[in-house]
């Protein structure tokens, strides 16, 4: 960056920090909109306590990429496609991941409250089926990790995980015929930091990219509520910046050496990584991935630990090609790649309210 440059992202800096306070004190609904998201789940729940609960599975950008229709005997999670990411994820392969993990949220409360549960997934396009006809009530210890699960981006404290906590993470994923890698070798986890840099520094580089990013991106409490889906600032540890001045300071500072350090100092700060590898590479399987990477992520917050995406090295096809060679996958497609490890939570990411995904 040119002294200029530094000068002038300074300034804003400073300005956006000022602006940071102000913000904090407009926080009402986004709070609002947390309490909302948050209530336990009632022990009679109805329709739209149950979608609620699916829509806090993580979903790429925040998207929100489901609708849901409540019908005989079940409810349909269902693509929205005017919510895809076609640059990020061309084949939609994320999409599904996104219904799956929704999916995998559904049949826990199901189960939990005396319900069927059973996903019904052979024709994704078309939508998952989420049998909730009566059955007999089984405990779902998951169920209370789902509204305290988050996407953690900070630093972790570098600690190991036990083999017990690891072998529960992995044996979380099998309940889908997924395979779940975890890596702790600190020369394992230098090669994939390798693949992540460079399918970062390709993305960053990509205008394209950085612009369907963008639109994603809300930069204050204010804009994350007002939309209530999207990427809101505080999750990724950022300040809170006024609307006008988020845009022009992303563009100052977000560029492939930035991002690329702070991929490393993450992915060093954390325990390992969770690689998942879905048995087929097609819609089903991309639904399957997602509703094992949700029962992993929930594993780790019973367990108190923290997750969060590297996606880099499976969204870049090239740096896939390479991700599966070192694993040794053979055909198979590394699916999702979550770091894991311990430390301190963020702020959390808002979802839409239940009105504006349920029909019917
Ligand atoms: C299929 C999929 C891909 C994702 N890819 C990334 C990623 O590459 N980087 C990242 O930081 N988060 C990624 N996420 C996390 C989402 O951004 C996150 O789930 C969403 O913003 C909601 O936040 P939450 O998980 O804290 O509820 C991904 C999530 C899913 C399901």
């Amino acid at each position: 960056m040119t002294r200029r440059l530094m000068l002038i992202g300074g300034g804003l800096t400073v300005a956006g920090l000022g602006a940071d306070a102000a913000l904090q004190l407009r926080k009402g609904p986004y709070d609002a909109a947390l309490a909302r998201m948050g209530r336990p789940l009632p022990v009679a729940p109805g329709m739209a306590d149950l979608v609620r609960y699916a829509t806090l599975a993580a979903n790429g950008h925040n998207t929100q990429p489901w609708l849901f229709s409540a019908g005989e005997g079940g409810v349909t999670v269902r693509p929205d496609f005017s919510r895809r990411t076609p640059v990020v994820d061309p084949d939609d392969h994320h999409l599904f991941a996104s219904l799956g993990c929704a999916a995998e949220n559904l049949s826990i409360a199901a189960r939990a409250r005396g319900m069927g549960g059973e996903v019904e997934a052979s024709a994704p396009d078309a939508g998952l089926h989420v049998d909730l006809t009566p059955g007999t009530e089984e405990p779902q210890p998951l169920l209370t990790a789902i509204p305290e699960r988050q996407s953690t981006r900070g630093l972790y404290d570098g600690s190991k995980l036990g083999t017990e906590e690891a072998g529960r993470l992995v044996r979380a994923a099998a309940a889908h015929g997924v395979e779940a890698l975890y890596l702790d070798a600190p020369e394992r986890i230098e090669e994939v930091l390798a693949l992540v840099i460079e399918g970062n520094t390709r993305q960053v580089n990509d205008p394209a990219f950085v612009t369907e990013l963008k639109a994603w991106l809300r930069f204050n409490p204010v804009q994350a509520a007002q939309r209530g889906d999207g990427l809101f600032a505080g999750s990724s540890g950022n300040p809170s910046l006024p609307g006008w001045l988020g845009p022009r300071l992303f563009d100052l500072v977000f560029t492939a050496d930035a991002e690329n350090g702070k991929c490393a100092e993450q992915l060093r700060s954390s325990a390992g990584l969770v690689v998942l590898v879905a048995p087929e590479d097609n819609p089903r399987g991309w639904v399957a991935a997602g509703r094992a990477c949700q029962r992993v992520m929930l594993q780790a917050t019973l367990d108190g630990l923290k997750c969060a995406f590297l996606n880099q090295a499976v969204e870049v096809p090239a740096m896939r090609a390479e991700l599966r060679r070192l694993l040794g996958l053979g055909e198979r497609r590394p699916n999702l790649v979550l770091r894991v490890g311990r430390g301190p939570a963020l702020p959390k990411s808002l979802r839409r309210p239940v009105a504006e995904v349920l029909q019917g």
